[in-house]
């Protein structure tokens, strides 16, 4: 419970209680959004990856505290291209900053600049393991748009075997007693341990191939992006890109109050014509980026308790 100078690197490092905490600071930050709690504070923002949301929205939040980023989103600019380790490179950093968030396409490589670096090392994402920042801006925009995260049914829809975004997604919601349905291509279903992980807990969960068969039944449809960085042959990647392209025409059935979610950035997985339907959320849940990683910097520094 007590965040202060803890690694936030993967959903299952977070309580049940740790994610209510960091929904209620979130709640807090978005109805007071500048504030000066981190004043004197640096963060810096390793991006090994392409991002415009994660990066941004953590710029952004820790400017509206009041603290200094520093940083990069390109890594052909460092040290790296000379052949630093990754290792080597948090160890450094974190002597010029007071917490350090990382985006990178290893699985694991937030772990180990986290066993590297003293300061708290925050994961904006590692490879198709674990994004949990984004995790929590999804918690908290399923309670915002549903008024509960608690016995929702929720559909996730799209690339589940490479999509990190659902792997913590699906970890965090278990703590909250759902229905899922997960919606895939045969060859990107969600991977075996998360099913054998359900399974455990004796969460309820069905697979499908058509989006059609859950439309009426679901609160939440999850989209995502088939991740075609991740393939290992792009002919694999052809096969499927485009299978899901959701048009305002197929929303008839959904219930009132079902919202669309996508972690973005959209490919063609949502047309526009849903953009201005009821039903479209994406664009919110992005908003509340900032809420959600204001919480969790000012959490992790002390500054939140
Ligand atoms: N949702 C998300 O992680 O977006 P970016 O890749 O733009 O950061």
């Amino acid at each position: 419970m007590n965040f202060k100078k803890r690694d936030i690197i993967s959903i299952e490092d977070l309580s049940k209680d740790d994610i209510l905490k960091i929904l209620k600071v979130a709640k807090k930050m978005e109805k007071n959004p500048v504030q000066n709690i981190l004043k004197g504070k640096i963060m810096a923002t390793l991006f090994f990856e392409p991002s415009t949301r994660t990066r941004l929205s953590f710029e952004s939040s820790m400017k509206r505290l009041g603290g200094e980023i520093l940083g990069f989103g390109n890594p052909k600019i460092t040290s790296v291209t000379k052949g630093e380790t990754l290792w080597d490179t948090t160890k450094m950093i974190q002597a010029y900053c007071d917490v350090i968030v990382i985006r990178h396409y290893l699985e694991g490589a937030a772990r180990l600049s986290a066993e590297s670096a003293d300061v708290p090392v925050i994961n904006a994402g590692d490879g198709s393991n674990q994004h949990p920042t984004q995790t929590m801006l999804d918690l908290f925009t399923i309670e915002q748009s549903q008024g509960k995260i608690k016995d929702l049914h929720i559909a996730m829809c799209g690339d589940l075997k490479y999509g990190r975004t659902v792997h913590s997604l699906t970890k965090a919601l278990s703590l909250f007693n759902p229905t899922l349905y997960f919606v895939s291509p045969d060859t990107l279903r969600i991977p075996g341990y998360i099913r054998h992980e359900l399974r455990t807990k004796k969460i309820k969960f069905s697979e499908h191939t058509d989006i059609n068969e859950v439309m009426n039944k679901i609160d939440i449809l999850y989209a995502t992006r088939i991740q075609k960085e991740r393939f290992p042959d792009l002919a694999d990647y052809e096969k499927v890109k485009n299978t899901y392209i959701l048009k305002k025409n197929m929303l008839g059935g959904a219930k009132d109050n079902m919202k669309i979610m996508h972690p973005l950035p959209r490919v063609n997985e949502i047309d526009n014509d849903v953009d201005d339907t009821k039903h479209a959320y994406y664009f919110q849940q992005a908003a509340n980026a900032v809420p959600i990683r204001q919480a969790i910097i000012s959490l992790v520094l002390g500054a939140e308790k």
